[in-house]
């Protein structure tokens, strides 16, 4: 039978044979007419692979044939199985587990995407065994390491012996991504082989990128990496020096500036204090919170503030909230007369209502631009990503921009008042008497407890009580550090994260 359909010319007759059989036989027939050059033909495989996937037994066989086509069709196959949420999808899964510690192919990137698209956190000693051979290709190790981040826990020590080779392969041109996702994705693996040569001139790269994603993570990369980032700086003082750039770009380049510079120029930054853009003025005023304690550049500010002010009164508020933080002596910040801290929490949440309604969607996204900065100093980004991958310890805001504009100003004045599902933090006593507060996620024997600060792992054993308490992980007064018109921004931001 098995030889007569695969001599058949039509495909689809094929399969229709094998069908009419008992499964065990169908599964041999279509297995049969795979392998004796059935793969080779887009439709009968696809439509073979369906069928297998449904059928199950043939996944292993499949996936190992020294054959591309009937490979690739093992690969269709578990990707139905799973797709379809078949009842032979733990065979599927299990026969990619199989397969990782032994690819048929020398570049298994096809299997690594399946298990991005299907794995969980079962796949990590699969791909560490994979990541264990010599010679693969970078793109392999990249998709595996952002499987590990993504869903196997962390990696620390895979991402250090690999970051640095990742980023040679980037400049080399060897490693490229198609989705500007996984370009950030890999500078978030980055970061664990530190500033490397190479490593900072890909950043440098994508610094003035048009695409903000890809930008966004460029730059926090580079704050992330601080003084040791220096090198940078060039790029960023060129991408303020450009016109056209700086419509765009200005604050963020300003605010990166802010961090990495070990010792900033004082002309070069006064200079920024009376730039054309409003935007770029106002974002360097704020980020004049970096220079605390050095007695040159903050003179320099409050020399500033009288002009600063002339040119935009509105500039009066984030004077005041910088000028705190910079904890200059009152005897100088007095005859200033800049307006004190926010302390109205009721007010604050009406009036950033009413002055955003009043924006026109220009005004809006200038200001979104200074608001993303805002998001960053005032430690949202220690716990929120904006991305489509969430962290462990909060929800990703990605979207959140669908929220009216109240609701937005109450989960920053108010995180306990309501609570998102899934995000409830928890107080866990142990036997031992430590108590621990955080959002409690499972681990097999074990419990993760995840807070800002740290994660610690407590036995199930070892709990001796667990109550879910009434108050947010996220902590209150985030919003005081902030002036009136810099929250308003950070709320801006918040509503265009569509
Ligand atoms: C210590 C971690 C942490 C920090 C820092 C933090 N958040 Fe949160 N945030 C959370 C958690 C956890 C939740 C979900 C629980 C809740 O609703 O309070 C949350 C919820 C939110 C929500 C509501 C999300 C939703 O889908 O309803 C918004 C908006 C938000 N945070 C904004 C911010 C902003 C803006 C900042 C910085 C000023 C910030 N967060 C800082 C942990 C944090």
């Amino acid at each position: 039978m098995a030889r007569s359909l695969a001599k058949d010319e039509n495909r689809s007759v094929q399969v229709a044979a094998a069908l009419a059989l008992p499964d065990a036989e169908a599964r041999k027939a279509l297995v049969a007419a795979l392998s004796r050059g059935g793969a080779g033909d887009e439709h009968l495989r696809y439509e073979a692979a369906w069928h297998l996937a449904r059928l199950g037994g043939a996944f292993q066989e499949l996936l190992a044939d020294p054959h591309a086509a009937t490979a690739l069709a093992g690969l269709i196959a578990v990707d139905g199985a799973c797709y379809e949420n078949f009842p032979t999808k733990p065979e599927a899964l299990a026969a990619l587990k199989a397969i990782l510690a032994a690819p048929a192919s020398d570049d298994p990137k096809s299997l690594l995407t399946l298990v991005q698209m299907h794995g969980d956190m079962t796949f990590r000693p699969a791909i560490e065994a994979l990541l264990a051979k010599p010679d693969l290709p970078p793109a392999v190790v990249g998709r595996a390491l952002l499987f590990l981040r993504a869903k196997g826990g962390p990696a620390r020590k895979l991402e250090e012996k690999f970051a640095a080779s990742l980023a040679d392969a980037v400049d080399a041109g060897t490693l490229s991504f198609d989705k500007p996702d996984d370009l950030v994705a890999v500078f978030a693996l980055l970061e664990a082989g530190g500033p490397t040569p190479a490593a900072l001139k890909l950043i440098g790269k994508q610094l003035g990128t048009a695409n903000r994603e890809v930008r966004d993570a460029a730059h926090a990369l580079a704050r992330r990496f601080g003084p040791k980032a220096e090198p940078l700086a060039k790029n960023l003082w060129a991408v303020l020096g450009d016109e056209k750039k700086v419509a765009a770009f200005g604050p963020e380049a300003v605010a990166t500036l802010a961090r990495i510079e070990p010792k900033p120029d004082a002309e070069k930054w006064r200079e920024l204090l009376a730039a054309k853009d409003a935007a770029v003025r106002t974002e360097a005023v704020r980020a004049w919170r970096a220079f605390k304690g050095n007695t040159a550049l903050t003179d320099i500010l409050l020399r500033e503030v009288p002009a600063l002010l002339k040119a935009d009164p509105e500039l009066a508020d984030d004077l005041g909230a910088v000028t705190r933080a910079l904890e200059l002596p009152v005897e100088r910040l007095k005859p200033l007369t800049l307006p004190a801290a926010v302390t109205d929490k009721d007010a604050l949440a009406r009036d950033t209502a009413t002055a955003l309604a009043k924006l026109t969607p220009a005004e809006r996204t200038r200001r979104a631009v200074l608001g993303q900065q805002a998001f960053e100093r005032a430690s949202c980004t220690k716990c929120h990503t904006t991305a489509t991958q969430t962290t462990e310890l909060a929800p990703s805001l990605k979207g959140i921009g669908g929220q009216k504009i109240e609701y937005l100003v109450e989960s920053v004045l108010h995180p306990s008042k309501v609570i998102k599902l899934g995000f409830e933090a928890e107080t866990v006593r142990t036997t031992d008497s430590r108590t621990l507060t955080g959002l409690v996620r499972d681990d097999g024997d074990a419990i993760l407890v995840l807070a800002a600060d740290a994660t610690v792992r407590v036995l199930k054993a070892d709990i001796e009580k667990r109550t879910v308490t009434k108050l947010s992980v996220m902590p209150e007064g985030l919003d005081t550090a902030l002036g009136r018109r810099e929250f308003e921004d950070l709320i801006a931001y918040l509503a265009s994260l569509k």
